[in-house]
């Protein structure tokens, strides 16, 4: 079996996932910052030290801006819904998510501003035309670190740069680049970082957050329960309470504490570095099949470690079958929940194969996949 979904969901999750769950499904269970017994203190200190280690990751002012959620769609929303008021302008690329793009249009439906800044070929913004956008009305652009279709890097520095200068807020999806590459919320001039717990740190699904810079002002969309004030009937007013309510995952978090710690262990630039000698032995080994069209960057260090192909005259979603049920290589064809950077590719509506490589997977994996990928290309002539 070789997985190649990494983007979807890394799997497998290091050891030491499964271990902090299972000690904590035993020993921790309590309800987080509720009842101060020694089941609720442990598991409240589960969601301390996890916000903290998050805080550090990023690069944040401190703990008290890391705010937890399901995913970063959730994340996204709460960014979204929280700053965003009726006559506001907002600023996107072509290359973004569902997760990003269906907020903005259901805000845009509302009688929102939004631009979408078209995107090259091989999925880049231009920080130029960005620049260009903002307007008196612009509160806010919005740019994925990494596509979730091509594994382009954005220039997310200079956009964040020209963003503090004129005054509007800069929000980043994070959701393929959290764990995967350095992100310094303060040096990018971050104002909001979405983040998914699932993907590249190593975390259960169910688990993400959002990072709010302390300047930042967001209206909470959740009220209720949070373990503090409990005198009051009305929300707390300070971070990270104003934005969290109701129970927290604290069986999630464990785990993706666990994640955060075994990259810290392993260290990001050797966890980086390895995944980028795949993709580029899988980049290259595609290019080299008569009758495949690798999408994305042409330069290995402009990208992470997406990698989406089709292979001319078959159909996508046939080719990830026959890889799945004939070489046991599981791959996500489709649109990828991102039809407008399909669009950009020039692979709308077909869709492309996916093949999105994780910090588990051997040489030999990808030798496998490659001679699958040239063998279907060749019998499907
Ligand atoms: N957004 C995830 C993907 O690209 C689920 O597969």
């Amino acid at each position: 079996m070789i997985y190649l979904d990494n983007a979807a969901t890394s799997f497998p999750k290091p050891r030491e996932v499964w271990q902090a769950m299972e000690e904590h499904w035993f020993h921790k269970g309590g309800n987080p910052g509720r009842s101060g017994h020694r089941l609720s203190l442990e598991a409240g200190r589960v969601v301390t030290q996890t916000r903290e280690a998050l805080a550090e990751m990023f690069h944040g002012e401190s703990s008290r801006q890391i705010i937890f959620a399901s995913n970063a769609t959730d994340a996204i929303n709460m960014a979204l819904k929280g700053v965003l008021k009726p006559g506001d302008h907002v600023i996107t690329t072509s290359m973004e998510h569902n997760s990003v793009l269906r907020p903005l249009r259901d805000f845009e439906q509302r009688g929102g501003g939004l631009s979408i800044v078209p995107c090259t070929k091989e999925g880049f913004v231009s920080v130029e035309r960005i620049r260009k956008e903002i307007k008196r009305e612009t509160r806010l652009v919005v740019v994925g670190h990494v596509s979730n279709l091509t594994g382009t890097i954005q220039p997310i520095e200079e956009i964040g740069r020209i963003c503090r200068e004129k005054g509007v807020l800069f929000m980043v999806d994070a959701a393929q680049s959290a764990g995967v590459m350095p992100i310094d919320v303060q040096k990018m001039w971050i104002d909001l970082l979405a983040f998914t717990g699932h993907k590249g740190l190593f975390g259960p699904q169910g688990t993400g957050g959002l990072y709010v810079a302390p300047h930042v002002e967001v209206q909470p969309y959740r009220l209720g329960g949070t373990g503090s004030r409990s005198d009051s009937q009305y929300h707390p007013d300070f971070m990270p309470d104003r934005l969290e309510a109701g129970t927290l995952n604290a069986f999630g978090l464990s785990g993706l504490l666990a994640g955060v710690e075994f990259i810290k262990k392993e260290g990001m630039s050797k966890i980086r570095e390895r995944e980028a000698f795949l993709t580029v032995r899988l980049v290259d080994g595609l290019r080299a099949i008569k009758g495949v069209e690798v999408y994305g960057p042409l330069s290995h260090e402009k990208r992470s470690c997406v990698v989406s192909f089709n292979i001319a005259g078959l159909d996508g979603a046939e080719v990830a079958f026959v890889l799945d049920n004939r070489f046991e290589i599981m791959t996500r064809p489709g649109l990828h929940c991102a039809p407008l950077a399909h669009e950009t590719m020039g692979t709308f509506p077909q869709g492309a194969i996916r093949m999105s490589v994780g910090y588990f997977n051997s040489e030999r994996d990808i030798d496998q996949a490659l001679e699958a990928v040239a063998l279907i290309a060749e019998e499907g002539k």
